[in-house]
């Protein structure tokens, strides 16, 4: 069966940067806190009515097509990875679709968190493996700080969490030695609510009320301590699991890339891994949390950065709300 491979890969962020003392005058945080707990400086921040989320994903895809050079019309298929698309009806990717004039090829949503872009990427991967497409965007973008509580009672999350996008062009490898090797999916809904947003819901008698804005049920929750705990177990297991797979050593991986949670995390994995400093990339100190934009933006930072070369053994792996989690290994 054949083999697929990134092609390209893109990133785009808004230009509103947030740094920890404009948080600190909204909230009662500081820099010290925020750098010593999550390594976070600085984050990206939409603009209403200058950024939505097609626009942030335009600018992404634009980049990654560029770069495999490829168009919009070489696309036969569009997977995108989001939980903060501008409509609650349709999904974001046929606005992408539209956005950017494809041809009229299938667009599927998927809502799986900060695991979003390896879980988008392993559907994308199944396509191409078995022949169905042979061409395909992944994309993962998010509007995060529209669903933060930037009061006192929301700091421990609205520090985290930011806004991007970052997009790959997957297509068939041409040598073996090249592709990704394997993606490993889980799940475990018992702790959905440990990282939630509540409102606005369909289970509801309305969707949206004033008592829920009043309540602040609309406002992104998270329980940092538990899906601290569960993060660094599942980021562990994971990417075990891919390397066993493979059977490959954890000393054959040129870089890991983390869904980049907390720096605290990404720190923790490496040390357990036994890897050096320069196999592991991480940019959430000028990121923020950007949910499933992580892993594509930080795939195109590494890129950028001359951090990625022919042939070298890539680990991605997340965990995030759901819980989900997920890995994927990769020969670039
Ligand atoms: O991407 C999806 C997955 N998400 C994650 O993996 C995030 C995982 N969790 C985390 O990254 C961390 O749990 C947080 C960064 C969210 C919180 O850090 P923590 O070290 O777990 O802090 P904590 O919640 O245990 O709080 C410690 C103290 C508390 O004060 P007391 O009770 O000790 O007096 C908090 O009230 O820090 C306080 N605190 C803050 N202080 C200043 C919490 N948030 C802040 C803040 N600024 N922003």
């Amino acid at each position: 069966m054949r083999k697929s491979k990134i092609l390209g890969v893109g990133h785009y962020v808004p230009e509103r940067v947030v740094t920890n003392e404009e948080l600190s005058q909204m909230m009662d945080t500081s820099n010290e806190w925020i750098v010593e707990r999550t390594g976070i400086q600085s984050r990206h921040w939409f603009t209403p009515g200058i950024d939505t989320l097609t626009s942030l994903s335009k600018k992404a895809t634009e980049m990654a097509l560029e770069r495999a050079n490829l168009t919009a019309k070489d696309i036969d298929f569009i997977v995108f990875a989001t939980i903060t698309p501008d409509y609650f009806i349709p999904g974001n990717g046929v606005l992408l679709q539209r956005e950017l004039g494809f041809d009229n090829i299938g667009a599927l949503d998927i809502r799986n968190a900060c695991s979003g872009f390896i879980y988008a990427l392993s559907v994308a991967d199944q396509f191409i493996k078995t022949g169905m497409y042979d061409r395909i965007l992944v994309v993962g973008a998010e509007i995060q700080s529209s669903a933060l509580d930037k009061s006192d009672e929301g700091r421990s999350s609205s520090v985290i969490f930011a806004d991007g996008a970052g997009a790959v062009v997957l297509g068939p490898s041409s040598s073996d030695q090249s592709g990704i090797l394997s993606t490993h999916l889980h799940s475990q809904g018992e702790y959905a609510e440990e990282l939630y947003c509540k409102d606005p819901g369909s289970s509801r008698e309305v969707r949206l009320s004033p008592e829920m804005l009043e309540s602040g049920s609309t406002f992104l929750k998270m329980n940092g301590n538990a899906v601290f705990k569960h993060a660094v177990l599942r980021f562990m297991e994971v990417i075990q699991e891919a390397l066993d797979h493979n059977q490959l050593e954890q000393s054959a991986i040129d870089l890991l890339i983390p869904h980049q949670a907390n720096l605290r995390i990404s720190q923790y994995i490496q040390q357990k891994l036994g890897l050096p400093n320069e196999k592991v990339f991480n940019n959430i100190m000028h990121m923020g949390n950007t949910t499933a934009a992580t892993i594509p933006i930080a795939l195109s930072e590494a890129r950028e950065q001359g951090k990625i070369k022919e042939g070298d053994l890539i680990c991605l792996a997340a965990f995030g709300s759901g819980f989900t989690w997920a890995s994927a290994l990769l020969h670039w």
